[in-house]
């Protein structure tokens, strides 16, 4: 999948006959190595991260309570609705570019810009926030040893911004800044990213999430689930019903990277058959993982103790089993590690094919003479994302993940029923059923996850699809390759 670099071509024929045709007689140099069961296993690699490990505990404390639970559901369908038209999507046009690609050839240019600029709080801020997630980890584990870092240097200047009001002491977050510029310097080098490495660090994160589960279940005090929903305080979104839809979209996170299943099409043996079974499948099974650890998480502790940076390894520690709370905490930092180089490497991918477009400079699209990588690009976006990081708190980045995604996620619903309409006789191996309703289903499903997150965020997309169209009318618009 690391080897995507080689197809060149591409970007200047991009039409959807030929984009459907490349994809399904030829992989552009790639190898069509993966079967559907790499893919299912690409998807749990970098599905499971931040989101269960980390976000649990702050949206059952600060949200949802035990209500928890439902609002995994309620992330978990509205993530179903737009996996059907990311399948359709996928195996229609199974090239790489992602949602990028898929609108550009859609709905045109000025909506591809604004789907590429809304990816980067997908990759790019998803990557801080996985690793501000990694970094809580790290540090009890470091405690663990009996070294603390000072509290200067495990939370960022900005933490003072965070609703439930971390650490004021902040200054830079040093783990979280220093694991993305560690992988990044692993990228640039060009990870064989072999899916056996993949599937061994899945193997891992899957055994430490049952293990909680099938062992976390043993402590459950069913006390702790009463009251299932915690009456509302009198704010929206904190506590009572609006709590548990916040609540789902703050854990909307933990589903993110079901669609980085789509980027592997070119290379999948069968991509209309496998392709969809990778996507659909591997949101199934991670969607009944999280809702059995969520279960778990709120029966064994009261969720007004989770909002902690490593919540799963101190319901852990309930259970009176210290091992289990380490093996607990090691398979989260090994899990994280690989949820943060996958959105690491995925942000230069899209920057790649915006950069081939001409929507941004061709340095995003200038490969390493020896690595063969976008060596350049990587190192740019490893500092950028090294520094949100380094500086933010991790409830203010993923909310900026979740409104960026949910966003882009509801423009890949419009061009599932737009390219319905405009090509009806092309042949797609799959197709979403119930069209109009599953795409109309995803966009609202998606609008009310959006709607659910605080004002603040909704002002914070603003000021960045205000920034980015600026960029897109200042130079986007005089470069961009029409022909
Ligand atoms: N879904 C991924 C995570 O939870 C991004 O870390």
């Amino acid at each position: 999948m690391f080897s995507k670099f080689s197809n060149k071509n591409y970007f200047m024929r991009k039409t959807l006959e030929s984009l459907h045709l490349e994809g399904a007689t030829q992989a552009g140099g790639l190898k069509k190595a993966l079967g559907w069961a790499s893919l299912l296993s690409l998807g749990i690699g970098a599905i499971i991260g931040a989101g269960i490990f980390v976000l649990t505990g702050t949206a059952a404390a600060k949200y949802a309570g035990p209500g928890i639970m439902i609002s995994f559901l309620l992330s978990g369908l509205a993530c179903t609705f737009v996996a059907l038209c990311y399948a359709e999507l996928a195996s229609l046009i199974p090239v790489s570019g992602s949602t990028y690609t898929y609108t550009y050839v859609a709905l045109g240019e000025i909506f591809a810009w604004f789907i590429g600029w809304n990816l980067v709080l997908e990759y790019a801020a998803g990557a801080a926030t996985v690793a501000v997630g990694w970094a809580g980890y790290f540090n009890r584990v470091l405690q663990g040893f009996g070294f603390a870092l000072p509290p200067q240097l495990t939370s960022g200047y900005f933490s003072y911004l965070s609703s439930h009001g971390a650490n004021t002491n902040g200054f830079f977050n040093l783990p979280a800044a220093g694991i993305i510029l560690v992988l990044t310097a692993i990228l640039v080098r060009g990870t064989t990213e072999s899916s056996r490495f993949n599937n061994i660090i899945v193997a891992i994160k899957t055994t430490v999430v049952l293990l909680v589960i099938f062992f976390g279940a043993n402590y459950i005090n069913q006390e702790n689930w009463s009251p299932l929903i915690p009456e509302n305080s009198g704010e929206f979104g904190v506590f009572g019903w609006s709590g548990v839809a916040r609540g789902a979209s703050v854990v909307f996170f933990a589903y993110i990277g079901f669609d980085a299943v789509s980027t592997a099409a070119q290379e999948a043996h069968t991509p209309q058959r496998d392709v969809p079974i990778g996507i659909l499948g591997s949101l199934l099974i991670c969607t009944v993982l999280y809702v059995a650890v969520a279960a778990v998480a709120t029966g064994v502790v009261n969720y007004k103790e989770l909002g902690v940076p490593d919540p799963i390894a101190l319901v852990m520690d309930h259970t009176g089993k210290p091992w289990v709370s380490w093996v607990v905490k090691i398979g989260a930092l090994a899990g994280l590690t690989t949820a943060i180089l996958v959105l690491l490497f995925g942000q230069t991918r899209v920057f790649y094919s915006m950069a081939h477009d001409g929507l941004l400079p061709k340095v995003f699209a200038k490969l390493h003479d020896d690595y063969h990588t976008p060596a350049t690009s990587q190192i740019l976006i490893g500092v950028c994302v090294a520094l949100a990081a380094g500086l933010l708190p991790i409830d203010i980045l993923d909310e900026m993940v979740s409104i960026g995604t949910l966003a882009a996620f509801s423009v890949v619903c419009v061009a599932v029923v737009y390219l319905r309409r405009k090509f009806p006789n092309m042949h797609r191996p799959f197709r979403a059923p119930g069209l109009p309703w599953i795409p109309a289903l995803g966009i609202l499903f998606c609008f009310a996850l959006m709607v659910a997150l605080p004002w603040e965020t909704w002002v914070r997309l603003l000021v960045w699809t205000v920034f980015g169209f600026a960029i897109y009318f200042f130079y986007g618009v005089h470069h961009a390759k029409r022909s």
